[in-house]
């Protein structure tokens, strides 16, 4: 108790500081998304997010590389297709623009972590993550599909899976779907606990996948349950899920924390779109300093208990640290 205890004297000096902080970024920590176009010599800014950009597989290498010589070793790619159709089917296609800059990726840079988003909704002409029946995403028809473009991303070199659907029972069919086909070492980063989040804006208008029609609510969690997060991770776990991930991150820090504290997975927090373009917005607009609240609310994230920071800050951050 005060005098005794003096809790400023912890703070006293810059370097008393660093020998008792409790949590640091890393450049370990860091996934970086990405943005896949067909074609060549293309480089699309994203209004919506300032600093991102749609990229063709030649620039898309080259930006891996800047990356890789700053210490990221992990990108998750997102592709946007030549066609969409009612049932997604550019997604499973060997030559899709995915499996293509996966293969030129994994040509060029070896040791870089490919994690490929598993998702319909920037396939389907309707936006949405599945097949529709009655109005509706189907789940288990939905499960068919998500097998054969999990099996066609791993065949192309993707390390990890991410599946983001939201499907019942995908993680377990994935993990059947790539064990029968030999790629046992295939790993599964299940987006776990995502909810149906106005903080995906940006990211929608980036790869166009806004539902043409209803909203996502009927998969993606109800942004006011907690307890039912602990189930969905459960689930997951029992599947065979390798990392578990929490989506988004900042306004969902007491999720992050109560997976953190349940289960001993590793575990990603994404930090999505709408998170990076507010920060970005009023930065912009001098009313914040953006690299500040970069670093702070990247930091809360790892400190509520997150392993893997998957946020289009990366670049930005391992320049920093
Ligand atoms: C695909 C998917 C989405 C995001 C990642 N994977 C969009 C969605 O669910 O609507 C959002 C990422 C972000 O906002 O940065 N289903």
């Amino acid at each position: 108790m005060y005098p005794q205890t003096r809790l400023r004297r912890l703070r006293s000096s810059s370097l008393i500081r660093d020998m008792v902080r409790e949590t640091c970024l890393s450049v370990n920590d860091l996934v970086a998304p990405l943005f896949v176009v067909p074609g060549g010599g293309i480089s699309n800014p994203i209004s919506s997010l300032p600093g991102q950009k749609q990229l063709s597989t030649d620039l898309l290498v080259e930006e891996c590389f800047q990356l890789k010589k700053l210490g990221i070793s992990s990108v998750i790619l997102f592709g946007l297709p030549e066609a969409k159709d009612e049932i997604g089917s550019a997604a499973s296609a060997d030559d899709g623009v995915i499996q293509q800059a996966i293969v030129a990726i994994k040509n060029d840079i070896p040791d870089l972590t490919v994690i490929a988003d598993l998702c319909f909704c920037e396939y389907t002409s309707h936006g949405h993550c599945g097949v529709i029946v009655d109005a509706d995403v189907d789940n288990d028809q939905t499960l068919v599909h998500l097998e054969k473009q999990a099996v066609s991303l791993v065949r192309s070199g993707a390390d990890i899976i991410a599946p983001s659907g939201m499907m019942d029972g995908a993680v377990e069919a994935i993990r059947r779907a790539l064990d029968e086909e030999g790629f046992q070492n295939a790993l599964i980063m299940s987006y776990a606990v995502k909810y149906a989040s106005a903080f995906y804006g940006p990211f929608r208008d980036a790869v166009e996948s806004s539902p043409s029609f209803g909203d996502r609510r009927s998969y993606q969690m109800d942004p006011a349950n907690a307890r039912e997060a602990l189930r969905e991770a459960e689930q997951d776990v029992l599947e065979g899920a390798d990392i578990l991930m929490v989506k988004p991150a900042l306004a969902y820090l007491d999720i992050i924390k109560s997976i953190r504290e349940s289960f001993d997975l590793p575990l990603a927090a994404y930090s999505v779109s709408g998170e990076y373009a507010m920060i970005k917005a009023a930065s912009e607009r001098g009313m914040i300093d953006g690299q500040q609240v970069m670093y702070e609310s990247l930091l809360s994230i790892k400190r509520a208990g997150a392993d893997i920071l998957i946020t289009y800050f990366a670049k930005e951050l391992a320049e920093r640290l």
